[in-house]
């Protein structure tokens, strides 16, 4: 499984990707306006420190410009650069004249099994449902993950499904179960899936016995 981070703060990038285990990074205009920075440059730089696939969002809303925009970003764009494009009617028209370019994509905003299928068929390289969204409406985003590879099973379909929008590790868990290639999440839930308190515990009594080790002349 893929592990993304959802985050356009390099110093956070960073951080994970010293872990040696960042496959990519995704971004959208939120995230880099929280940034604070240019977002030719800070996308830039992301693709210097991860190697992955790194997503940025087209903002206009027809074909044609989706379309003007990506071959912009991909001209003045390190190569591992991705585009993202909603999953509107004209985000999939977008999608599949970028795909027979040989251009990979990313079709967001995805909170349905359809919406993930339509954009599948338009050729994304990734579909992004977001599941914290879903949750915050009352309803079950889970669901829409186990929906979406119940259907992939259905069909030889080689986009892969990019889970988003992940709350806390439990989300994480059940995309690994249900078999969702991709997760991205914020850099606060890959330190929560690596923190353990008995592990803590573990190294601390560890230590505590090597020093009487050491203080007893027998390292
Ligand atoms: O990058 C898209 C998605 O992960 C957004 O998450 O937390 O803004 O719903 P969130």
């Amino acid at each position: 499984m893929e592990f993304f981070l959802d985050t356009a703060d390099v110093d956070e990038i960073r951080e994970i990707a010293s872990w040696g285990i960042l496959d990519g990074v995704t971004t959208n205009p939120s995230l880099i306006k929280k940034s604070g920075r240019d977002f030719k440059q800070v996308v830039a730089e992301i693709a210097s420190i991860c190697d992955g696939p790194i997503s940025a969002e087209v903002t206009a809303m027809d074909t044609d410009g989706m379309v003007a925009q990506a071959l912009e970003l991909k001209s003045e764009l390190p190569d591992n650069v991705i585009i993202k494009i909603p999953c509107v009617p004209e985000g999939l028209a977008a999608t599949r004249i970028l795909t027979d370019k040989g251009i990979k994509t990313n079709v967001t905003l995805i909170f349905s099994a359809a919406q993930a299928l339509m954009a599948a068929k338009a050729g994304a390289t990734y579909v992004s449902p977001f599941i914290g969204r879903i949750d915050d409406t009352g309803h079950d985003g889970m669901t829409l993950i186990a929906e979406i590879m119940d259907t992939w099973n259905n069909y030889d379909i080689s986009t892969k499904v990019l889970a988003a929008s992940i709350r806390h590790p439990t989300h994480v868990l059940q995309c690994i179960q249900l078999g969702a290639h991709t997760a991205t999440m914020p850099a606060k839930i890959f330190r929560q899936l690596m923190k353990h308190p008995l592990t803590d515990k573990g190294i601390e009594g560890f230590m505590k016995d090597w020093a009487e080790v050491e203080a007893a002349g027998k390292a």
